[in-house]
């Protein structure tokens, strides 16, 4: 019987895969990249099916990974742990998408803002510059336990000695109550890995206009893809929809109000579901029905709580844009991500 280090393999491309260590891990540390949003057996983007060799895994969900699909040799990468050498078939492998090698990163707290009801904006100085991205996520490190969360990046991968979050407290939540909004401190030693997730921002035709539809700090990817979009061509076209709940959890207004003076494409709506002001309220995708007659000429990037995405999603058909360019994520509560 042999020990870890095992290998795994993809019918082209091996890596070693250490004791305890999952699939998806090991191959995004070893360079092959393999299909992943959340990283927590919820999505099923990693889905890949072992051809050879045996795993370790954790029971799925029917609805991520079907008992047929198990049967026929299916797993989560992000949740099977080898226990022999493991070649799977490199269906699902995807090359279409930027890809950087999966590490560990290192970093101390550079400032904290209080930028809404609830809502901290966390910059983390890197001990070495990280590639990314855009729309990517790391797995913060809660201190004193095993357990990670994970967070979008709002700077641009051209700012790539820091790291921007928007962090929403939730109420009991073991990152937030019991760490970010309980003591974190600038200078504050933070470790994490990254980067992960395929909800990347893809520099496609140029011509095309940009639809990014956000719920809550959802905004944080979008104002990373934003960003990156603008340093490739300051003239684009980009449709911001910010929906929020109430006044208080609107934040970066300035931010978008003045990037919109810098750039003649950028519209910025804020729009609240709830309470009075004299701004828009509703849905973003509402919103956006009632502001463009068409979206043929868009692509979309959406981020936020599901019930936001799959609303927005569907104004996005009614407006006729092309399937293959909608690009979502959603997060729980919990903040798992999936994206699509
Ligand atoms: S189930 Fe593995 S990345 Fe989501």
């Amino acid at each position: 019987m042999t020990e870890p280090p095992f290998r795994i393999d993809t019918g082209g491309s091996a890596v070693p895969c250490g004791p305890d260590q999952k699939m998806l891990d090991a191959f995004l540390r070893g360079g092959v990249w393999i299909p992943n949003s959340c990283n927590q057996g919820t999505c099923g983007t990693c889905k890949v099916r072992i051809s050879s060799g045996t795993v370790e895994t954790s029971p799925a969900p029917d609805t991520v990974l079907s008992t047929a699909e198990q049967d026929r040799g299916y797993v989560l990468a992000c949740q099977s742990i080898p226990t022999s050498d493991v070649t799977i078939d490199s269906v699902g492998i995807d090359s279409g998408t930027p890809h950087h090698v999966l590490r560990d990163i290192a970093g101390t707290v550079g400032a904290i803002c209080q930028v809404a009801d609830d809502t901290l904006a966390v910059t983390i100085l890197l001990d070495e510059p990280l590639e990314f991205t855009a729309g990517q996520y790391v797995e913060l490190s809660i201190p004193g336990t095993d357990t990670t969360r994970p967070y979008s990046m709002a700077n641009p991968p051209s700012q790539d000695d820091k790291l921007e979050f928007h962090i929403r407290r939730q109420p009991g939540g073991c990152a937030t109550d019991g760490w970010i909004f309980d003591g974190l401190a600038v200078g504050d030693p933070v470790s994490m890995t990254g980067p992960w997730g395929d909800f990347c921002y893809t520099a496609d035709d140029p011509e095309l206009g940009l639809v990014l539809l956000a719920g809550g700090t959802g905004l944080a990817p979008l104002k990373s893809i934003a960003a990156a979009a603008l340093e490739l061509d300051p003239h684009r076209e980009i449709h911001v929809y910010h929906g929020v709940r109430f006044e208080s959890d609107l934040y970066d207004v300035d931010y978008w109000h003045d990037l919109a003076a810098d750039h003649p494409g950028v519209r910025y709506t804020p729009c609240l579901s709830r309470g009075g002001w004299t701004g828009r309220t509703g849905y973003v995708g509402d919103a956006l029905v009632a502001d463009l007659p068409s979206c043929k000429n868009f692509s979309a990037y959406l981020c936020g709580p599901p019930a936001m995405v799959e609303a927005g999603v569907k104004a996005l058909k009614r407006r006729r844009i092309s399937p293959r360019r909608i690009h979502r994520e959603s997060y729980t509560p919990t903040n798992q991500l999936t994206a699509v």
